[in-house]
């Protein structure tokens, strides 16, 4: 996730594109650049900070105006090299010829990295994308074309997900855009077009917009558009309207951030898995911790280190590893292992996950453990953060920025990176025969669209939460890789809703907390196909005996549940394991729309922080 802009026109860029990177700054801020063509040179900024921070360093070292009318301009997520000003976007190849700013990740930038090191091209940064921009300029050179024809040969050899806007100092008039995956939008004024990764740079300049679909680019050259596909195909560009409000833009047309995230799963589950499963050779393969698999494959015992969600996500591991990878697993909260005297043995694997990788809690147990000899792995979600620095390896989940303070994307992000984790373990143990491997990845591979699908359960869970925004008090209820989920349930709905919420191993009810079921107990039952099911169906006896009202996350067509619960949300089957993932979306859902109808401030709940930098 980033954010891109483009202006070619008769305006004077940079103030243009600067407050496109302002407005696009919630997609990811931890660099952000400029450049702009004038006279046949390109003024190059770029700083490693927030689009303020450029702002100040362009006026600082920029002792006369940026003159030009054509430019780009790139607000950062990383991916791929730390945020720092050389890894800032935008991008100049070699030869100086050609500047580019990219969103998404260039899946084999390092087997074109390879040729173009063996043909003489330079390096100055560790990016995926700076590899696009020499490849674009060897084939410009080589093939003697056009920008436009040069980016797209290139891209004919890129696999990955990327939205580009390219300039090349030989042709001043012409700005090139293409994408696959991430998003980009292209706005048409009067002799001018803006570009950017969504309309809220554009709308206030011209509502005249077309949207890129994937595998298609935009060549602006004096003054006129064509839309063609990679494969060269002209298409007619299907120009709209834009109707919303600037402040709605900047969350994608969604009232809030986390309801926006919640919808954005389809993509960042797939993003968190992009270029690291081959289910042809049944292989997963994690580059940030290639290095440590033998330490791995020898461990005794791995901690799982982390707070909140992400302790979570880390519960459902142990889970995982216990099923797949047969290795005892320790959950443990960063908040309490970094006051203990922690037994840490020197063959011992540490996990610590993070969603922002600033956790204070997490980022002390980390030092802690590391003090005691252990090999630490990090699951982080931001690039360059605290916590991935100081860990001796991980593994990044792409899942982009996630704004919204209860933490929802980036849950299934980490589980996906989790069980990545552990199949590629059981894989390198010989515990996971080939067949078994390709079936596991073959139906991770699916979960996006599964997602997509559960996502529809949106005004069935919508219905459910408007009866229940006046509960006092709620229970959840799940079993094996149900019962991560059920604490998980219960942090989403108390922390935006602010209703008193309890997540249970269910089987634990009956030794005491079931005292609390009577008919004003809203108890919401994980209660999909597994092999618990028949235990899971005695306990939702239980409760209705007791008249609590049951919610029920069920399976698809079953009916025997349906009978029982008062309130059902069907989700596809899946297997035991690959549950979580599908599962966790109607939670997600029942928490904002009952935090929704109590009027609560979602994106920012009181007393709460996105990012825990505090003990
Ligand atoms: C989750 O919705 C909460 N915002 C919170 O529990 C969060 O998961 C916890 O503070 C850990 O944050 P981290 O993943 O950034 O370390
Ligand atoms: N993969 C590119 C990088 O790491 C772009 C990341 C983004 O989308 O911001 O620089």
């Amino acid at each position: 996730m980033c954010g891109i802009v483009g202006y070619i026109g008769n305006k004077e860029a940079w103030p243009v594109l600067v407050k496109g990177l302002e407005r696009l700054e919630y997609r990811g801020y931890d660099s952000a650049g400029v450049a702009i063509l004038h006279g046949g040179n390109f003024s190059v900024y770029k700083k490693k900070g927030r689009v303020a921070e450029l702002s100040k360093f362009v006026k600082n070292e920029n002792k006369e105006n940026i003159f030009g009318g054509v430019g780009i301009a790139h607000t950062r997520w990383a991916t791929h090299g730390e945020p720092s000003d050389r890894n800032a976007h935008p991008h100049l190849s070699s030869g100086g010829d050609i500047v580019i700013v990219h969103n998404g990740i260039i899946e084999n930038y390092l087997s074109i990295k390879k040729i173009l090191t063996e043909k003489g091209y330079k390096f100055i940064s560790d990016t995926d994308t700076e590899v696009l921009a020499n490849l674009i300029e060897d084939i410009k050179k080589n093939a003697r074309v056009n920008i436009d024809e040069a980016v797209r040969l290139a891209l004919k050899q890129v696999v990955g997900a990327y939205a580009i806007i390219v300039l090349s100092k030989d042709d001043p008039n012409t700005m090139v855009i293409a994408k696959v995956g991430s998003p980009v939008v292209i706005g048409m004024g009067r002799g001018e077009f803006f570009v950017a990764s969504d309309a809220t740079p554009i709308v206030e300049y011209t509502k005249k917009v077309v949207y890129l679909e994937d595998r298609e680019m935009a060549i602006i050259k004096n003054k006129k558009l064509t839309i063609k596909t990679i494969d060269n195909k002209i298409k007619n560009p299907y120009f709209q309207k834009l109707q919303m409000k600037i402040d709605e833009l900047e969350k994608g047309g969604f009232p809030h951030f986390m309801l926006k995230e919640i919808f954005d799963q389809p993509r960042s589950i797939e993003d968190s898995m992009r270029g690291r499963i081959n289910i042809k050779n049944a292989v997963v393969k994690l580059g940030g911790i290639e290095n440590y698999l033998d330490k791995l494959v020898n461990a005794k015992r791995i901690l799982i280190i982390a707070c909140g969600t992400s302790w979570h996500a880390g519960l459902e591991a142990k889970y995982f590893f216990e099923e797949f990878s047969l290795i005892p697993v320790g959950v443990e909260y960063a908040s309490e292992f970094r006051y203990r005297n922690p037994v840490i043995y020197k063959d011992d694997i540490v996990i610590v996950i993070s969603q922002s990788g600033e956790t204070a809690d997490t980022l002390a147990a980390l030092q802690l453990a590391k003090e005691k000899g252990a090999t630490v792995l990090g699951i982080c979600n931001v690039v360059g953060a605290s916590i991935p620095r100081a860990t001796d390896a991980g593994i990044y989940t792409h899942a982009g920025p996630e704004i919204g303070v209860a933490s929802t994307k980036a849950f299934t992000a980490q589980i996906t990176a989790l069980l990545l984790l552990c199949l590629c373990l059981a894989k390198e143990k010989n515990i996971l025969n080939k067949k078994r491997m390709k079936e596991l990845l073959t139906e991770l591979e699916k979960i996006p669209k599964k997602v997509k699908e559960v996502l529809k359960v949106d005004e069935v869970v919508k219905k459910i939460a408007k009866e229940f925004k006046n509960a006092k008090n709620f229970i959840f209820l799940g079993r094996g890789y149900g019962f991560p989920l059920a604490l998980e349930g219960a942090l989403k709905l108390k922390e935006i809703s602010y209703i008193h919420a309890e997540g249970f191993a269910m089987g634990e009810m009956k030794h005491g907390s079931i005292a609390l079921v009577d008919e004003n107990m809203p108890v919401v039952f994980i209660a999909t196909k597994g092999p618990l099911y028949e235990k899971v169906v005695s306990n939702m006896m239980e409760v209705k005996a007791r008249k609590g009202k049951i919610i029920a996350i069920l399976s698809k067509g079953d009916k025997n549940i349906k009978k029982i619960a008062d309130y059902v949300i069907e989700i596809p089957e899946t297997s035991d394991v690959m549950m979580p993932f599908i599962a966790s979306i109607p939670l997600q859902l029942l928490a904002y729309y009952v935090a929704l109808f109590r009027g609560c401030d979602i994106d920012k709940p009181r007393n709460l922080a996105k990012s825990v930098t505090v003990e």
